[in-house]
């Protein structure tokens, strides 16, 4: 990835103060329950496997995969499913966590989607969010930063083609 292309919007340092701070208030929730963590696939896959690091609680790690049909930068609120769970949900705690919510499509359809299998309680984390560009109400326990509408890939988030997931910083496009 060219750097001349971006601008580091969070470093890694901020990233891992944040998530440490959000893993502490979770660890604080769950003490003595034992949770099913579901990180969101594609993109949620580096916040997850941070925070559950900073969780001292009894869990499980699920997984869900979801694509959108879009643009490369915007998603269309049509949401595919990649990847399902094995577990069984119903009665269990379940911790989502998402990368990033934009519009909120594709978050409020995978809510939708765990909540049919009636767990006994529902929270979802972001990583990200982009407040401004919010089409649709998603209840959201907790966010580690709220950013402006800019296209943003790094730590998870892939930019053109699935590249850039690797990069230990986020950053934004330059305009
Ligand atoms: P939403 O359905 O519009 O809330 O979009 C959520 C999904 O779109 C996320 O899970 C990401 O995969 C993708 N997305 C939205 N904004 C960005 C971005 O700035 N960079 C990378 N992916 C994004």
């Amino acid at each position: 990835m060219k750097s001349n292309n971006w601008d580091v919007l969070i470093s890694s340092a901020h990233i891992q103060e944040g998530i440490r701070k959000l893993g502490a208030e979770l660890t604080q929730i769950y003490t003595g329950r034992r949770i099913v963590v579901i990180p969101l696939l594609r993109g949620g896959f580096m916040f997850a496997a941070d925070l559950v690091r900073n969780m001292d609680v009894d869990l499980q790690i699920e997984f869900l995969g979801a694509a959108s049909y879009g643009e490369q930068t915007r998603s269309s609120g049509e949401v595919r499913l990649t990847l399902d769970t094995t577990l069984p949900l119903s009665g269990r705690d379940v911790l989502l966590v998402e990368d990033i919510v934009d519009t909120g499509l594709t978050l409020a359809y995978i809510q939708q989607l765990i909540k049919s299998r009636n767990p006994a309680s529902l929270r979802t984390v972001v990583l990200l969010d982009k407040k401004a560009r919010r089409q649709v109400d998603v209840d959201i326990y907790g966010c580690v930063f709220s950013i402006p509408d800019r296209f943003v890939f790094g730590y998870g988030l892939d930019s053109h083609g699935g590249f850039g997931r690797n990069l230990p910083d986020i950053v934004a496009l330059k305009d």
